[in-house]
């Protein structure tokens, strides 16, 4: 596998705009046809591209490990899943663009699939939560990072993709505001004011939690969630690229309490509204390698 057969913008750097996209595959659509507006999208690092389990069902052929999001409950906590058919990642500087990207998609993707959500995002300071907590930190970096985002090794028209799991959370910002520093701290599992890992944090610490390496096997993924923000809400949308599902499922498993019954101290002041995942193919000479789905 190589790093360009990479959809570029997995691995850049977070953008300072973004936009989420979620399209439904239009009922009567053709989907040879729909591949094929796929396939004459440019996908630099202004955008990612991923398809749903539904949509690849459609092309009669099977991307392995390809599900839908798992519906799950811990105590007093719903994880929702709502499934697309097509997701998109626009990453830019500008709204505006960003806008006008999105209207030129639409027109190219319109004969199969239609616009049915969007999210704008934002890069808030340099890559923090909205709590004001550094987002990002124990990602895996270089060749960690393809490691645990990238399939390798399973053959040409897989190697280069990536399984993407993407939620939104709306933060009760008012709660978590009215909680002691300490309090918050021990909620992340890190302090905000330098970003240090506290050693003293109780085990419901999020960065607790989830630390990657205390999987087995070892459960890293690479996450590229960026905040939101509504006219009455707002939190973040979270995205994780892996592999594999597996690390994504083992940490939220974790999370939820499922091992030992202590749930992620983060459900005390944020929840997901939304969760899908989806399989962004590789690419070849700037355009989606669909070649896996045999629809040419
Ligand atoms: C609103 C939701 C979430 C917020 C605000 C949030 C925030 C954070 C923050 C502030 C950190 C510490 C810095 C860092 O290493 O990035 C962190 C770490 C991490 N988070 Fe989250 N997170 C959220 C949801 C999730 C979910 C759903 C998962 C996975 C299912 C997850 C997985 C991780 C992992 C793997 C780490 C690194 C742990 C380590 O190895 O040290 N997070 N998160």
């Amino acid at each position: 596998m190589h790093n360009h057969q990479i959809q570029p913008g997995i691995l850049a750097d977070l953008p300072h705009a973004a936009r989420y996209l979620f399209f439904t595959l239009l009922p009567e659509a053709n989907i040879k046809l729909a591949m094929q507006c796929l396939r004459s999208v440019a996908v630099d690092r202004s955008i990612v591209i991923g398809l749903g389990p539904a949509l690849v069902k459609a092309t009669g052929a099977h991307v392995d490990g390809l599900r839908n999001f798992p519906n799950a409950v811990g105590p007093g906590i719903d994880i929702p899943s709502q499934p697309f058919s097509l997701w998109c990642w626009l990453r830019g500087d500008d709204r505006g663009v960003l806008l006008q990207q999105t209207r030129a998609l639409q027109h190219t993707l319109a004969p199969a699939f239609f616009l049915d959500h969007v999210i704008d995002a934002f890069q808030y300071g340099t890559g923090r939560d909205l709590t004001g907590y550094e987002d990002g930190t124990e990602n895996p970096k270089g060749d960690n990072a393809v490691f645990a985002g990238i399939v390798n090794g399973r053959g040409a028209g897989l190697d280069g993709s990536s399984f993407v799991a993407v939620q939104q959370w709306v933060h009760d910002l008012e709660h978590f505001d009215s909680l002691s520093v300490q309090q918050q701290d021990h909620a992340i599992g890190r302090r905000k004011s330098d970003n240090a890992e506290l050693k003293d944090a109780p085990p419901s610490a999020h960065v607790k939690r989830t630390a990657q390496e205390s999987f087995t096997p070892a459960a890293f993924v690479l996450r590229r969630s960026m905040p939101w923000a509504g006219a009455t809400r707002a939190g973040l949308v979270f995205v994780a690229f892996g592999h594999s599902f597996d690390a994504f499922e083992a940490l939220l498993k974790r999370m939820l309490g499922a091992e030992d019954g202590i749930t992620d101290a983060l459900f005390r002041f944020t929840r997901p509204v939304s969760g899908s995942y989806y399989w962004c193919p590789p690419v070849e000479n700037g355009h989606l390698n669909l070649s896996t789905l045999n629809t040419r």
